[in-house]
Parts: C-alpha cells; sequence; structure tokens
C-alpha cells in the first residue's frame, strides 16, 4: 500500500507553525522566498521538502551522497538513504533489524491489526497472494474485465468524467472483489464504505489532533464506521458460513494461530483501503499521460486493437489474463513508465530495532530510517534523462535493484499484479472504443505525493474500427 507518507505530520505541524509566523511578519512572496533559503536548514529543507519531496530528495541527495541525517523540528532523527543497494538491504532485512515506521497516530487511522507481525505475517501474505496472483488473479479477470468494461461505457454518457473519482470508484470496487466479495451489497453500502475511505485517505497528510472540528476527529469516525461495517459481514459469515475466494475469509480461515475478531477487522480495512488508494492514484496519472504524449497513445491503441481483434477471432473465453498480458508488451512499459516518473510510494519507512551497520554507516537504534524510492526512480545514473517520460526505456529491464516501485523483500506489495491487470484492462476498453480529450482544467497536488486530482475528460466512440 502506499503509505509512505504518514512520517509527514510533525513536520506539518513544524511548518504550519512556521509559514503562518512568515505570513503574519511578511505578507510579500518574494520575501518569503529568501527567508526560507536563509532559515537554519532544517527548517528552511522542511519547507522544501514539504513543497516537492522527490525533488528535494534529489537535491539533497546530489549534495550529501547515499545517506543523509535529518533531525526534525521535534527532535526525531531520521536517516534519508538513496542508494539502491541501501535501501534493497534494508528492505530485504525487514523482518529482522527493521520494522515498519508507520507513526501511531497514522496506524489509529488505518491500522492493519497484526498483519505485519513477524510471526504471523507470513501466513497471512500467503493466503492474500492466493486470490490476487496466479489462479487466483485468472479467477478475477473475468470479474475485473467486466468491470472495467461497463466503468469506461458508463462515462460515455457523462458530460465530463471527473477522472480522480471514477479512477477511485473502479479502484475500489475491484479491490473489494478481492478483499470483500459480497455480490448481494447494493450500491448504497458500497458508496458509503467508499466515502469513508475518502476521509481516511484524506486524513493521512492532516494533523492528527482528535479533537471535534479537526479532520482528524472525523476521520477516526468514518474509520469506526469502516469497522462496524465489516463487522457485521464478518459475523454474518460466520453465522451463514458463506465462503468466498476472498481476504476475507483468508482472515477467517487461519489455522496456524488464533486470529481474533479485532485483528481481522483492522486487516480488512487496511487491505481496503490500500487497494482503493493506490490503484485510483496510478489510473488518473496513465490517462493523463496518454493523452499528453499523442504518438504513446498511438502505439498503445495499436497494441490493443489487435488484442481486441484476436481475442474476436479465438472467442475470448479462451483468452486467459495472462495470455492476454502477454500481447500488450508496449502498454506494460507505458505503466512502468508511469509508476516510475510519478512515484506513488515516494519513501518507505522502518523504524531501527537494533543497531545495524552497513558499509560505512550505522543506523541506529530507535531511529527511522526511510527509504527513498523515488530518488531511485528519478535518479540520472539509473534512468537517463530521470524527468523526460519514455515508454521505451523499458525495452530492456532496468537495473537490478533500481525499479522498486512495489517494494522489495517480505513487505512487497502482494496487490502489484490485481493493480497492473485492473489498470491494463480499463486502458484497453478504453482505447479500443473511444477517443477522448482533456475537457476542463487539469488539477495536480505535489503535497505530499504528487496526485492528480482533477484531469476531465470527454469521451466520443470511436468509428475507425
Ligand atoms: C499502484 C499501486 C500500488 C503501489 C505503487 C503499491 C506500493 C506498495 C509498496 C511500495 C509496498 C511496500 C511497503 C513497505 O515495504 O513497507 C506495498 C505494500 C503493500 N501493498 Fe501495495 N501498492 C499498490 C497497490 C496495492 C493494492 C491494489 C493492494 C491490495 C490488494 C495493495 C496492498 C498492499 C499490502 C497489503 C502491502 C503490505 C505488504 C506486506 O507488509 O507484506 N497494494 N505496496
Ligand atoms: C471530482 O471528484 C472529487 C471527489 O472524488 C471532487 O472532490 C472533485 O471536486 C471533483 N471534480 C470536479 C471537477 O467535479
Amino acid at each position: 500500500m502506499a503509505l509512505g507518507i504518514s512520517w509527514l505530520w510533525p513536520w506539518l505541524v513544524a511548518t504550519l507553525v512556521i509559514l503562518a509566523t512568515i505570513h503574519i511578519v511578511l505578507q510579500s512572496q518574494k520575501i518569503k522566498e529568501k527567508i526560507i533559503a536563509s532559515l537554519p536548514v532544517v527548517v528552511g529543507d522542511t519547507i522544501l521538502f514539504l513543497r516537492e519531496p522527490s525533488d528535494f530528495l534529489l537535491r539533497t541527495f546530489a549534495r550529501r551522497g547515499d545517506y543523509f541525517t535529518i533531525t526534525t523540528l521535534t527532535g526525531a532523527k531520521m536517516t534519508v538513504v538513496n542508494s539502491p543497494e541501501a535501501i534493497k538491504f534494508i528492505l530485504l532485512n525487514s523482518h529482522k533489524s527493521f520494522s515498519d515506521g508507520y507513526t501511531k497516530e497514522f496506524k489509529r487511522l488505518i491500522g492493519e491489526g497484526k498483519f505485519q507481525d513477524p510471526d504471523r505475517h507470513s501466513v497471512y501474505k500467503k493466503g492474500i497472494l492466493g486470490i490476487v496472483t496466479g489462479e487466483g488473479l485468472q479467477r478475477l479477470f473475468p470479474l475485473i474485465n467486466s468491470l472495467a468494461q461497463k466503468t469506461v461505457e458508463s462515462w460515455e454518457n457523462q458530460l465530463a468524467v471527473n477522472t480522480s473519482d471514477e479512477a477511485h470508484k473502479f479502484a475500489f470496487k475491484g479491490g473489494m472483489l478481492a478483499a470483500w466479495r459480497n455480490e448481494e451489497m447494493d450500491s448504497m453500502d458500497m458508496e458509503e464504505i467508499r466515502n469513508n475511505l475518502i476521509i481516511l485517505r484524506e486524513a493521512v497528510t492532516a494533523i492528527p489532533i482528535n479533537f471535534p472540528g479537526f479532520y482528524y476527529h472525523k476521520a477516526l469516525k468514518a474509520k469506526r464506521a469502516l469497522e462496524s461495517r465489516i463487522q457485521k459481514e464478518l459475523f454474518k459469515r460466520r453465522k451463514f458460513g458463506h465462503e468466498t475466494n476472498d481476504f476475507l475469509n483468508v482472515f477467517m480461515s487461519v489455522k496456524e494461530f488464533e486470529v481474533s475478531d479485532r485483528d481481522i477487522i483492522c486487516m480488512m480495512s487496511a487491505m481496503v483501503f490500500a487497494s482503493a488508494s493506490s490503484t485510483s492514484g496510478l489510473i488518473p496519472w496513465v490517462i493523463k499521460y496518454l493523452h499528453d504524449f499523442p504518438e504513446v497513445l498511438q502505439h498503445v491503441q495499436d497494441e490493443q486493437d489487435s488484442i481486441k481483434q484476436r481475442m474476436a477471432e479465438e472467442k475470448s473465453t479462451s483468452f486467459s489474463w495472462f495470455k492476454m498480458k502477454s500481447n500488450m508488451p508496449y502498454t506494460q512499459q507505458v505503466i512502468n513508465e508511469v509508476l516510475r516518473i510519478e512515484p506513488l510510494s515516494p519513501l518507505i519507512p522502518r523504524k531501527v530495532k537494533e543497531n545495524v551497520e552497513y558499509k560505512d554507516f550505522v543506523f541506529r537504534k530507535g531511529s527511522t530510517v526511510w527509504a527513498a524510492m523515488s530518488s531511485v526512480q528519478l535518479s540520472p545514473d539509473h534512468f537517463p534523462n530521470p524527468r523526460k517520460f519514455d515508454p521505451s526505456r523499458f525495452e530492456v529491464t532496468p537495473k537490478p535493484g533500481t525499479f522498486m516501485v512495489f517494494g522489495t523483500g517480505p513487505h512487497m506489495c502482494p496487490g502489484a499484479e490485481l493493480t497492473k491487470m485492473q489498470t491494463l484492462l480499463l486502458i484497453h476498453h478504453l482505447v479500443t472504443n473511444y477517443r477522448w480529450k482533456r475537457c476542463g482544467p487539469e488539477e495536480i497536488v505535489s503535497t505530499p505525493v504528487r496526485r492528480v486530482t482533477g484531469f476531465p475528460i470527454c469521451l466520443a466512440k470511436r468509428h475507425d474500427q
């Protein structure tokens, strides 16, 4: 799950205070810039960092080398790690020397129960992977395929398609098919769950003050609503013995150890959150890049047209997902390039459990380490001209350890294949049936992670086939 944003809040609080002060003292934009540059390093860095985290990390990387330690305004020491080798070392040793680095406040919002407990993690993970990879993924294929088709068809009648909202709906529904499948759930019920997830997503960067009037407070309420809805489902399944191939069933049928209801509910809310928020972050970017690069779109369209034709000829029922996917190498390159250039998890936090020596560096017990994934993805050493959107760079496999958008090691993202299937199928139905253009202003927020919040498109049926 693209959760690497939780470390932000102490910075945010501090920054807000400073920014507010600067605002009060000086009102001119120009003077403000100067002041930022001349404040002590930490303060200035915090502001620059909050403006554009990836850029900040790249610049600092260039200045300070593979590792650098920052003392935040709250006094906590944080080490940022930029080199692929060191990042790999940290992520591969995740159980032994490093544990997850999410803050208490974040876990209160999106706590995952004991999902990451080293004694339990591999059992849960194996179960989940059974649902969203291999045969499990193939079982999801027809469901997600028809969801993608219906989603795109529903866009045809909309005056302007709100891509970020529609992507969230689609990602959410697809995620639910994997995590919590319930064909009987009505659309009101679904929308209510989805709305709670949106509130949680927005709250990740809110100041964590649990008091009426604060967003965090509202979000904790949304969390409780989500939890009680999951609990209802859990009890219903127990009572009626409902068996489905989904995450909930995986958690309910663990035999190796006892899993409390509380743990199941927490893990489920995290899973539902992760699946909806990450995929919905990716899809609008893909739509935007296809729009902005007509020659890339043309290439994707040609590839997808020929798949559509072959599927029609060979009767689509005999087409497995894996066969379909193997026929779209270029579209996959496009997805990879979007994931590279727009890091959805720019930083992965870990807490250091014991002093760890790595080469000439010591990670101190108790400190927090950030694996700066975005520095690697956007480094000219690994990807020449890194800011250039160029899917053809994936014609050759990137050097090991330089392309880890889904992490690596024991905590590597289990949802990677599902996300790709959802995105590729949506693109398939979109480009083979419609032409589309942007028909409203573009909106992108960049704090803490660059995200497309507005990219309205208008669709017209293609008549050239
Ligand atoms: C574009 C989409 C996605 C991106 C970029 C992404 C990225 C990541 C990354 C980088 C990690 C590793 C975090 C760490 O090491 O601490 C991760 C973990 C995780 N992701 Fe995703 N993810 C995506 C989609 C999904 C989806 C669709 C699901 C749900 C099925 C999901 C569920 C999870 C879970 C449960 C973990 C924790 C795994 C563990 O601790 O073993 N992710 N994700
Ligand atoms: C698109 O949907 C989001 C809700 O997901 C909303 O916040 C935003 O204002 C919508 N944009 C437009 C242009 O309606």
